[in-house]
């Protein structure tokens, strides 16, 4: 094979990769920079309110079934992850909103489901089977909440 043949097969299969870097794998068009996804996937800001409730709902994100957030007023509070109090100090917004959308690709062995993903799911058990992934919307308006949980 000549090097240049070599040279363009490396390129098709760079470019392979950057297809899925430039957020193909998701319900919509999704911008990823470094470890964040910067730019609100829906246009509108998010409502901090409206993402506490779907943090907390179980007909929604139901995040509360692996994490807590010391202050919300829950039935119940998992700690199967992480507790995110004090999260908004620790991460951006941007990086927040990249691990709901797509935990598995930041911890390729979690159990946290990647909640706009489309493609190249892998099934996580019989809990989250056939679970909706979560609108635009609703994940900007949990963005909005845990950004809103500073120290
Ligand atoms: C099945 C359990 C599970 C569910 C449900 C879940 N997560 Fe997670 N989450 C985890 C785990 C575990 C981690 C830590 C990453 C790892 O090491 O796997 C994590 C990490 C995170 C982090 C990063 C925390 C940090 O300190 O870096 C954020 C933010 C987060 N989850 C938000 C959410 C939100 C919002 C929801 C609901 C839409 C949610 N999670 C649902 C298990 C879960």
């Amino acid at each position: 094979m000549t090097p240049r043949l070599l040279s363009g097969l490396t390129m098709a299969l760079l470019c392979v990769a950057c297809g899925q870097q430039d957020g193909n794998r998701f319900a919509s068009e999704v911008v990823i920079e470094g470890d964040a996804v910067p730019v609100s996937l829906s246009g509108e800001p998010g409502d901090a309110m409206r993402g506490q409730s779907v943090f907390a709902s179980r007909e929604e994100g139901h995040c509360v079934l692996c994490h807590r957030v010391d202050g919300l007023d829950a039935e119940f509070q998992g700690n199967v992850g992480p507790a995110l109090t004090g999260i908004g100090g620790r991460l951006t917004a941007g990086q927040i909103r990249y691990r709901i959308i797509d935990a598995q690709q930041i911890w390729p062995d979690t159990v946290m489901p990647s909640y706009y993903r489309t493609s190249g799911l892998r099934q996580v058990g019989h809990a989250y089977e056939g679970k909706p992934t979560l609108s635009a919307q609703q994940i900007e308006d949990l963005v909005a909440y845990l950004s809103s949980q500073t120290p």
